[in-house]
């Protein structure tokens, strides 16, 4: 069945119906597939799009840039310096100079108000290229990869994210996976716990689609059978450097070493991250974690990451025709 996104926003997870993230999963799959066959042909010639980033990124913004140029459309990067938003000019002013021009906005900042705020006041669809509440392009494409890696149907897969369970991917990862009825497992320390109200909406999303939402710290239960192991980073964009003390404490038994993948049970359970990750020494917040922890890769280890359970390139790939799926249902033509 075909969904009508045209002129949609894409901020939250739940804001969308199960049916249409399915579309919107199988609508990636077609324009991958079209590109890998050479067959794809531009259906957003003559569209501009607004690119905000209030925050460093290297996937989110390659992937809105490439899709869109393969799309036939501009884009114009606004970097953290580049416009008056928040300083001199309001989210609801910014929004209605852009919406004048540009045929869609994407949004990377700290608050989930300023990406409403766009939405609310531009006329045009705003996507929210991650905030600190959550990031929905990159749980569309994580469960864009898992589908590509299992051969169960989305209803009978097992995640199992481990680590500091109420950061933004996190949140959207709770809330794409109640809404679509999979097996969600969240496990991390209590102080790291979701926040209670998104949890109780992810529950509720999860009662009709037919999810199991577990939300513990008990890793070895969370992980028993699952088929894929998922991490973050432990201090997500914008938290200050003293929150490294507090999170080293509370998150080293939620670390993804081969024991984790182990603890599965499941000889075929593959790993994920949505990158940047710690893996090693080889970054300057690698070789920090080293000298100031001793912890040689951060929220995963090296053996991990670089093994054949490893699918974390594919899913940073894939970051790109997700986007191109988000763009193309809303703008398409
Ligand atoms: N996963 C992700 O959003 O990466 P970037 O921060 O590089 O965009
Ligand atoms: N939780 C991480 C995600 C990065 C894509 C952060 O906000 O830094």
């Amino acid at each position: 069945m075909a969904f009508n996104l045209r002129n949609r926003s894409y901020l939250t997870e739940l804001d969308f119906t199960r049916e249409e993230l399915v579309f919107l999963l199988d609508l990636t799959t077609q324009l991958k597939s079209a590109a890998y066959a050479g067959i794809a042909r531009p259906r957003l010639t003559g569209k501009h799009l607004a690119l905000i980033f209030e925050k460093s990124s290297t996937r989110t913004r390659c992937a809105f840039e490439v899709a869109a140029a393969e799309e036939g459309a501009t884009t114009t990067y606004l970097g953290p310096q580049d416009t008056h938003l928040g300083h001199k000019e309001s989210a609801r002013d910014t929004a209605r100079v852009l919406g004048r021009m540009y045929d869609g906005i994407e949004y990377r900042g700290s608050t989930q108000d300023v990406v409403e705020q766009l939405a609310r006041h531009s006329g045009v669809p705003v996507y929210n290229g991650l905030t600190g509440t959550c990031h929905p392009t990159q749980s569309l494409c994580d469960v864009f990869t898992m589908r590509e890696h299992s051969d169960k149907p989305l209803r009978d897969i097992a995640f199992c994210y481990l680590g500091d369970t109420r950061n933004n991917v996190a949140n959207s990862l709770l809330a794409m996976g109640s809404r679509l009825g999979m097996d969600v497992r969240l496990a991390g320390p209590r102080a790291l716990w979701p926040d209670e109200e998104h949890l109780a909406a992810c529950r509720r999303a999860g009662t009709s689609s037919g999810a199991r939402v577990t939300v513990t710290d008990d890793a070895g239960a969370a992980l028993a059978g699952a088929d894929f192991v998922y991490t973050d980073v432990w201090v997500s964009l914008g938290e200050p450097a003293a929150t490294w003390h507090e999170r080293v404490d509370l998150l080293v038994p939620y670390r993804v070493t081969a024991k984790t993948l182990s603890a599965t049970g499941n000889p075929d359970v593959r790993f994920l991250h949505c990158l940047p990750a710690l893996h090693d020494r080889d970054t300057e917040v690698g070789a920090e974690a080293f000298r100031e922890f001793g912890l040689d890769g951060v929220e995963v280890t090296d053996e991990v990451f670089e093994s054949p359970a490893s699918l974390v390139f594919e899913q940073a790939e894939n970051r790109m025709h997700t986007v191109k799926a988000i763009l193309v249902a809303t703008l398409g033509s």
